[in-house]
């Protein structure tokens, strides 16, 4: 049976990049797999962060997951702080995992800059509680956005040498796929076709919020940086230009089609016509998640309580996985 894990950082409403990268994956996969979903406030703190609004932040990341569909009657959503196992589970991989494979991180280095002896000690080791979070379910299926692939690579490094050192002939740890597919992929900022869409670029104008409101996703789409020339009629006519291929992308993965697919429909034409075709698509598609973003957070309790049942369900299956994790590494278990 396949067992999907993925998880996403409280930063409040997800943006259009964790929707098309990610999110919407996820709910295509509830139909045929048992899936666990985490909003992971413990990689939150990683970087300096504001603890009045992280509770808020967790609480509108689970409804906009609900809102863009995730069933929490099929799938397992929880916060990733309500389950200790994972803590447990990560200082036992961080033990496993050896400092040179932490040292060839790029987010590490991204996030770090030049500011690296002064970053905290877990944004360095984070790498290795998100290992942590998909073994602690053992599974073996993870769907994320194109830059988290290195990310996964290193978590099955650390499973197999954790099954090495500790399983004899019978390993523990499963080998985890990156489920990673489709124009959503890789979103890139709206203002520079090299940066991927992301929540701490300091331009709010570089990303759509999945809450922005039709005028402003207009607005968004009508500023985005292009190109003077039209479309092409095939994409290798998007070669060396970034931006272009971005809305191009965006507007594939909104209508379920391909790069081809779009540029059938509008190659030819300028950003004049396609862009509003595009703030079109985004409103269609955006705003009934964005309503129902709304309703599920005037009702905090209600949302508290289905958050309360999925870390329940979560620890009963993360709980057991652990313990045996902490026989094989040769605790003492009274
Ligand atoms: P996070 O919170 O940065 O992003 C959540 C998901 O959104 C995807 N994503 C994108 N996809 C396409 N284009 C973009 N511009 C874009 N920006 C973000 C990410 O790839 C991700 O799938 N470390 C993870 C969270 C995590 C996790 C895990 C994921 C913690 N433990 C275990 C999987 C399994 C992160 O910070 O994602």
């Amino acid at each position: 049976m396949r067992r999907i894990f993925s998880g996403i950082q409280p930063t409040g409403i997800p943006h259009l990049g964790n929707y098309l990268g990610a999110v919407r994956n996820w709910v295509t996969l509830q139909e045929g797999a048992e899936c666990i979903y985490c909003v992971v406030d413990l990689h939150a703190i990683t970087q300096p962060h504001d603890p009045k609004a992280l509770a808020q932040a967790t609480r509108e990341m689970a409804a906009a997951l609900i809102a863009a569909g995730i069933d929490p009657e099929r799938s397992v959503l929880f916060h990733q702080s309500s389950v200790h196992a994972h803590v447990r589970l990560s200082w036992i991989l961080e033990c496993v995992a050896r400092i040179g494979w932490l040292n060839r991180m790029t987010q590490f280095k991204d996030k770090a800059g030049k500011n690296r002896e002064n970053v905290s000690c877990g944004l360095y080791t984070y790498p290795a509680l998100m290992a942590a979070d998909i073994l602690a379910y053992r599974a073996n299926a993870v769907p994320v956005g194109d830059d988290q692939r290195q990310h996964l690579e290193l978590a099955n490094d650390i499973a197999q040498k954790f099954n090495f050192d500790f399983c004899g002939e019978d390993p523990f740890f499963p080998v985890i796929e990156p489920v990673i597919f489709g124009p959503g992929a890789r979103v890139m900022s709206l203002r520079d076709g090299s940066k991927k869409m992301s929540k701490s670029d300091t331009s709010e104008q570089s990303r759509i919020s999945m809450t922005d409101d039709a005028d402003a996703i207009a607005l968004k789409i009508r500023r985005a940086k292009t190109d003077p020339e039209p479309l092409p009629s095939e994409p290798a006519g998007l070669e060396g230009r970034p931006e272009a291929a971005n809305l191009v992308g965006i507007y594939a993965a909104l209508a379920d089609t391909d790069t081809a697919g779009v540029l059938r429909q509008f190659g030819g034409q300028g950003f004049g016509v396609f862009k509003p075709a595009l703030s079109d698509l985004l409103v269609a598609k955006l705003s009934p998640i964005a309503t129902e973003t709304r309703r599920l957070l005037a009702d905090p309790a209600a949302l508290d309580a289905l958050l309360r049942r999925g870390a329940e369900q979560a620890r009963a299956i993360a709980e057991p996985i652990v313990d045996e994790a902490e026989r094989l590494v040769g605790f003492l278990k009274l």
